[in-house]
């Protein structure tokens, strides 16, 4: 049998599964002792948690629309290749998207670009730290400086990132994180509020509190979810479950998100994990930078410029490969060699959503450029040095 390493996964211990179950008897104190460990590792003063990044996001919006000045102000500006489930929460929160080209350079929002859709009727810019990606924030700061327009970061899939030595996601005034599985740190699921002023607390307080709490079997339920995915996370047993573990994977199009509260047994197992965050963090960011050097000057493929003084803790290491019969040559070989890798998300977001395209032909032509030529090789904890000398040999045969 080939043992494969899985696309995605915190490698979980013993101790998790242990600190897990015993949150469920623990007081509410773990939620506060989770903050406190948070609030240390981000610096910051504001944090808080819910079940999703996609709530964590929702909420947010609502706080900026009690903030806003003008009742017209209902447009979000975000990238137009990012992750399709973006678009909920701005449905729900009766907002509407409006889409800017991403760099080619960056893979991220075209920041250059953003200040053509600017209008009356912004209320938000969203850079999203795609991959692990830093998005450029400051520059949005200073763009919608002395205006009402709010700057929210989306740094769902990039936990660890930073720049300047500041994490990403805490830098404007508003910034959320995923804990979803396939996430950089992952308790199975969550999200995490960061915002800038103190005195947004009750009102953070309020809607979090009018979320439903999950009842005690759906926590249960929960726990034995958290037991199946630190399995399926493992190589041997990712392998022996692949034709099951393939059903859970995202490959439909969620058309709505759940919410509710953030629970005790996901406190507790986050207070374990962060003991060895060091150790997650470092993994990430020096496997990204083993892949970069592998691909680096390499003709036919394009990776990320990474931004000066930052530390990119990689979700993915995003590769555009612009051989499309290449890229699929290499997926088949990796896979050989034990190492899955993923093409997510195959179309832009005014692909996906047509309605999205008001300019007609291709208004964001590298978003779908990078949408249909995109390669993504993992750098997670369990990727080795092996691993990467096999990903190095496959890509210097066929480049
Ligand atoms: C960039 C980005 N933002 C937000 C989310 C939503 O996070 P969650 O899955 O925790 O709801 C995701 C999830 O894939 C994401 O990739």
């Amino acid at each position: 049998m080939k043992i494969l390493m899985p696309t995605a996964g915190t490698p979980y211990r013993f101790s998790d599964l242990l600190f897990a179950k015993l949150g469920f008897f623990r007081g509410k104190k773990v939620f506060s002792e989770f903050a406190d460990v948070l609030k240390s590792y981000f610096s910051v003063e504001n944090i808080a948690f819910v079940n999703s990044g996609t709530t964590a996001n929702f909420i947010l919006y609502k706080i900026l629309k009690d903030l806003r000045k003008r009742n017209e102000q209902v447009e979000i500006i975000l990238p137009a290749y990012t992750a399709p489930s973006l678009l909920l929460p701005i449905e729900a929160a009766d907002l509407k998207p409006v889409l800017v080209d991403i760099d080619p350079e960056t893979f991220n929002l075209d920041v250059k670009k953003v200040k053509e859709k600017l209008s009356d009727k912004t209320l938000a810019i969203m850079p999203i730290h795609m991959f692990g990606l830093p998005c450029e924030v400051e520059s949005l700061i200073k763009l919608a400086e002395d205006s009402d327009i709010f700057v929210l970061e989306d740094g769902a899939s990039a936990l660890g990132t930073k720049v300047n030595n500041r994490h990403i996601s805490t830098i404007a005034d508003f910034g959320f994180y995923s804990l979803n599985r396939g996430k950089n740190v992952s308790t199975l699921a969550g999200g995490i509020i960061t915002w800038k002023e103190k005195g947004l607390a009750d009102s953070f307080d309020k809607y979090i509190g009018e979320l439903t709490a999950l009842p005690t079997h759906s926590q249960f339920i929960m726990f034995i979810k958290f037991v199946a995915l630190s399995l399926a996370v493992r190589p041997f047993t990712y392998t022996l479950l692949n034709p099951i573990v393939a059903k859970f994977k995202y490959t439909t199009l969620h058309t709505h998100f759940d919410s509710f509260q953030y629970t005790k047994m996901q406190a507790a197992l986050g207070i374990n994990l962060w003991k060895r965050i060091e150790y997650l963090d470092h993994k990430r960011v020096d496997n990204g930078l083993r892949l970069h050097e592998i691909f680096r000057s390499k003709p036919g493929f394009r990776i990320p410029v990474l931004p000066d003084n930052s530390k990119v803790a990689f979700n993915q290491f995003p590769v555009v490969v612009e051989d499309l019969e290449k890229r699929s040559l290499i997926i088949a070989q990796l896979k050989q060699a034990g190492l899955e890798t993923t093409t997510l998300y195959d179309h832009p977001l005014h692909h996906i959503f047509p309605e999205l395209n008001e300019a007609g032909n291709d208004p964001y032509p590298n978003a779908t450029y990078l949408a249909e030529h995109l390669l993504l090789i993992p750098p997670h904890a369990q990727i080795n040095s092996n691993i990467l000398a096999k990903v190095k040999k496959v890509i210097d045969a066929i480049a």
